[in-house]
């Protein structure tokens, strides 16, 4: 039997479509194994305000379709403090709660680790991130849904691009990584991808923008991830190549926070849920400081240590798709 009686849920971070998904699984797998649960609101902030709040079966019902979180999120700066952890966990103590499931990225998982390190809680943590950056997991709640969001707006971008034979610079999402930038630019058939993982030099970009103009494409469409270091961002770059590159008169979309938001595809909401049952038998299999994960269709669990300390890498198979395909 397990000792946990009592759990809270939070989401944290950056939010990502899946996220409701992701609590209605987690809370209704708690109940159906005859745990009590909290919300806490605003992520670990909420464990700090003492702003938690009981959840039952009726509280996650008809949230699977909705983008955002209910229990909303936030990038708790207290949290990164000791002081800011301890209220954290007497608040707790004071709610009886035995085990948190938090939901986020790399931030929340860090988080994660160091709470359960000082306080010795059980914690299992959901991916949720449009990045789809952890590592020890081939998927991340909200990164389908964004894919899927993007390709819908470079497809209406490539419309109009083509009517004027425009190059575009389509800046998408993605601080430290390259995945939506890359899976997008394969979806929506671009012409070239630049992402923070390879600094491809200006050099090849270059060379690629001379062979376009010399085969007279009618239209070109770059996908530039956020992070990239050699643009500095799609707005710098677009500069840089209608200053050397005149002809081709470069327009810049940047597609922002639209790609956190919508309703989540039908596979983000499996995976959600698949995740989140997962979540609630991995603390009730006494498993402490791990990442639920999914590698090939099935479920993993990832110790933080090892979802943290290393760096998924982008798959270089998918990297020669785009020049194979751009030819
Ligand atoms: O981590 C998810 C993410 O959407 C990144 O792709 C992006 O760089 C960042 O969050 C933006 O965060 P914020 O909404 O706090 O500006």
């Amino acid at each position: 039997m397990s000792p946990i009686k009592k759990i809270a849920i939070l989401t944290s971070g950056g939010d990502a479509p899946g996220m409701n998904a992701a609590i209605r699984a987690a809370v209704r797998g708690a109940i159906f194994n005859k745990l009590e649960v909290m919300g806490s609101i605003r992520g670990y902030q909420g464990l700090i305000d003492n702003n938690l709040v009981p959840m039952d079966s009726q509280s996650v019902s008809n949230i699977i379709q909705q983008g955002g979180t209910i229990l909303k999120s936030a990038r708790s700066k207290q949290f990164l403090t000791p002081e800011g952890r301890q209220i954290a966990y007497d608040n707790l103590q004071k709610n009886k709660i035995d085990a948190l499931v938090v939901i986020g990225g790399d931030g929340t998982f860090t988080g994660a680790r160091v709470f359960s390190g000082e306080h010795n809680i059980p914690i299992v943590g959901i991916p949720g991130t449009i990045d789809n950056d952890l590592y020890g997991t081939d998927y991340t709640i909200g990164y389908d849904t964004a894919l899927n969001t993007v390709v819908e707006a470079v497809d209406k971008i490539r419309d109009t691009a083509s009517a004027h034979s425009r190059l575009f610079f389509i800046e998408v999402m993605g601080r430290d990584a390259g995945f939506l930038a890359l899976s997008s630019a394969i979806a929506s058939g671009a012409e070239t991808v630049l992402v923070p993982e390879i600094n491809t030099g200006y050099k090849k970009l270059d060379d690629f923008l001379r062979n376009s103009f010399k085969k007279q494409k009618s239209s070109s469409i770059v996908l530039v991830a956020e992070g990239d270091k050699l643009s500095g961002g799609a707005i710098k770059i677009a500069e840089r190549v209608n200053k050397e590159h005149p002809d081709y008169d470069a327009r810049v979309t940047i597609l922002g926070h639209i790609q956190r938001g919508g309703s989540p595809s039908g596979m983000d909401r499996v995976m959600a849920s698949r995740m989140g049952v997962s979540a609630i038998n991995a603390l009730l299999d006494d498993q402490k400081s791990v990442m639920i994960g999914m590698v090939n269709g099935e479920i993993v669990y990832v110790p933080f240590n090892q979802a943290l300390k290393n760096k998924k890498p982008l798959p270089p198979k998918q990297l020669e798709l785009i020049d194979i395909l751009s030819i």
